[in-house]
């Protein structure tokens, strides 16, 4: 399940996605970026090949680095996404596929080239 994935991102992003701050961000505010083709682009890119560069969310900044987590099939990325993504899910989500996952796999970049596509 999702649930089961998340363990791999609870050590950093906390067990409901709450964040560590001043070095974890929350994930609670991702959801919405699952309406758009461009937000999922941007959310299926950090988990396959993680992510770099200062991000803000609502009052705080961070700045940290975030390993991708490609060694995950595309069925536990699709899984653990739409698991992150009902914590706020946009009216009419559609889950994330594992096919979804596969076509983002096929064009890494590296963290920094991620961070350049955040919404
Ligand atoms: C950022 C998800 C595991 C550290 C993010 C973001 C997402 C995410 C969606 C982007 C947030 C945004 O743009 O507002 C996940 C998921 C994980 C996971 C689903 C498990 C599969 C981890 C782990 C660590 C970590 C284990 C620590 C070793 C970070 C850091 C950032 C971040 C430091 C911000 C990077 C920066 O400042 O550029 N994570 N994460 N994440 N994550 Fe994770």
């Amino acid at each position: 399940t999702g649930a089961q994935v998340y363990a791999n991102c609870m050590g950093c992003h906390g067990p409901e996605g709450q964040g560590n701050p001043p070095s974890f961000p929350p994930l609670t505010h991702v959801g919405p970026w699952a309406a758009t083709e461009g937000g999922r682009t941007y959310l299926l890119h950090v988990l396959l090949h993680g992510l770099q560069g200062e991000i803000r969310v609502g009052e705080a900044s961070y700045n940290g680095v975030m390993p991708g987590f490609s060694w995950l099939s595309d069925e536990e990325i699709a899984l653990v996404l739409n698991h992150v993504v009902a914590w706020k899910a946009p009216q009419g989500f559609k889950p994330f596929t594992p096919g979804e996952v596969a076509q983002v796999r096929a064009k890494p970049l590296s963290p920094e080239e991620v961070w350049r596509l955040r919404p």
